[in-house]
C-alpha cells in the first residue's frame, strides 16, 4: 500500500483540471561541476536513486542478451550502465553523453569496477551519425530524455532509436512523465530533501517540470517505434513513463539472484520505494519478471 502522501497527491492530480505547461531544463546537457557531483552522488549504490536504478536495471536485463551491442543514451555518469554491464559480463555496451563532465566520471566508475564491456562516446542522441542503420541489438535509457529541448528533438531521437535498432531488438526508454500540478511536482522533488543534496533536489525539481507528458510519448513512439515496443506508465498518474519490446531471454535465475542480492543490501526505505514503484508499474501493465 502506498503511503498516504502519495495518495493525496494521487486524488488531487486525477481529480484536477490543471495541466502545467512543460519547462525546458535551464541546464540542458548537464556539465556544471557541483551539478555532476551532486547526482554521482544521490546515484550511487547507497544513493536516493538505488530503488530506480535497480528497477530499470532489472527491467534492461529483460531485453538485452548475452553477445548483445547495448546502446545507452545519454548514460551520463554510468550508474544504471555500469550495473547493467556488472550483471551482463557477455554483452557489450556504447554509452553516449554530450557532456564530457559526465563522461570523465562516467569513464573513472566504469575503470573502478573493472568492467571491460562498456565503451563510452561522447555525441548527441537526436543525431547517432555515428551509428549505422540496424547496429543495435538493443537500445536502452535511463531518465535522460526530458534533457531534450522539445518535442520535435524527442521525436527526431526516436526516429533514430528505429533507425540504429535491429529488427525484433531489444528496447527500454524510461523517464518521469509530467504531471498535471505544481503541488505534485514538489511533492516528489521534496520528498527525500532532507537525504540529498540541495542541488540535487533542485535538479530533480527542474526534471520534473522539463518531462514531456505521456501524449508526448505516446505520439513519438506510434510514428517510430510503434513496431519494436509497448508504452506504460505508473498506475493511474504518469510519474513514471517506460517504453519497452517483448522481453528477448528467458528469465535467469543467475540474473534473478543477483538483483536480490542488491536488493537486500538496500535499507528498509530503499526497498519500500522499490516495492511502491514496482506495483504501480505492475498495476500500469509493467512486470518485473526478474524482481520478486
Ligand atoms: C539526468 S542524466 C541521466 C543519466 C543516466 N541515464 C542515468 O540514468 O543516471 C541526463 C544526461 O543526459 C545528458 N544529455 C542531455 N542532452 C543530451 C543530448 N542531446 N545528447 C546526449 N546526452 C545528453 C546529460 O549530459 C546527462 O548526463
Amino acid at each position: 500500500m502506498p503511503s498516504l502522501p502519495v495518495l493525496q497527491v494521487l486524488l488531487r492530480e486525477l481529480t484536477t483540471r490543471a495541466r502545467i505547461s512543460r519547462i525546458p531544463e535551464p541546464k540542458l546537457v548537464m556539465d556544471g561541476p557541483d551539478q555532476v557531483a551532486a547526482f554521482v552522488h544521490a546515484g550511487r549504490e547507497a544513493g536516493v536513486m538505488a530503488p530506480v536504478y535497480l528497477f530499470h536495471g532489472a527491467q534492461i536485463c529483460e531485453v538485452i542478451r548475452p553477445g548483445d551491442q547495448v546502446v545507452d543514451l545519454a548514460c551520463g555518469p554510468a550508474t544504471q550502465l555500469a550495473m547493467v554491464a556488472r550483471l551482463n559480463p557477455e554483452t557489450r555496451f556504447l554509452g553516449i553523453d554530450l557532456s564530457e563532465e559526465m563522461l570523465e566520471r562516467a569513464h573513472a566508475y566504469i575503470e573502478e569496477q573493472g568492467l571491460d564491456n562498456v565503451e563510452l562516446r561522447k555525441s548527441d542522441i537526436s543525431r547517432l551519425e555515428s551509428l549505422e542503420d540496424a547496429s543495435a541489438d538493443a537500445v536502452v535509457s535511463t531518465m535522460a530524455l526530458h534533457h531534450l529541448p522539445d518535442f520535435e528533438t524527442l521525436d527526431r531521437t526516436f526516429a533514430e532509436i528505429a533507425r540504429i535498432l535491429k529488427p525484433g531488438g531489444g528496447l527500454y526508454l524510461v523517464d518521469f512523465g509530467r504531471l498535471k500540478r505544481e503541488d505534485s511536482i514538489r511533492y516528489f522533488a521534496y520528498q527525500y530533501a532532507d537525504r540529498q543534496p540541495d542541488e540535487f533536489t533542485l535538479d530533480y525539481l527542474h526534471s520534473l517540470k522539463a518531462a514531456f507528458s505521456l501524449e508526448d510519448f505516446k505520439r513519438a513512439r506510434s510514428a517510430h517505434l510503434e513496431a519494436h515496443a509497448a508504452i506504460y506508465s505508473t498506475f493511474l498518474m504518469p510519474y513514471m513513463v517506460a517504453i519497452k519490446s517483448a522481453a528477448r531471454r528467458a528469465a535467469d535465475s543467475e540474473l534473478k539472484r543477483n538483483l536480490a542480492a542488491i536488493r537486500s543490501q538496500m535499507p528498509p526505505y530503499h526497498q519500500r520505494d522499490l516495492k511502491d514503484l514496482t506495483t504501480f508499474f505492475r498495476l500500469g501493465g509493467l512486470k518485473s519478471t526478474l524482481l520478486r
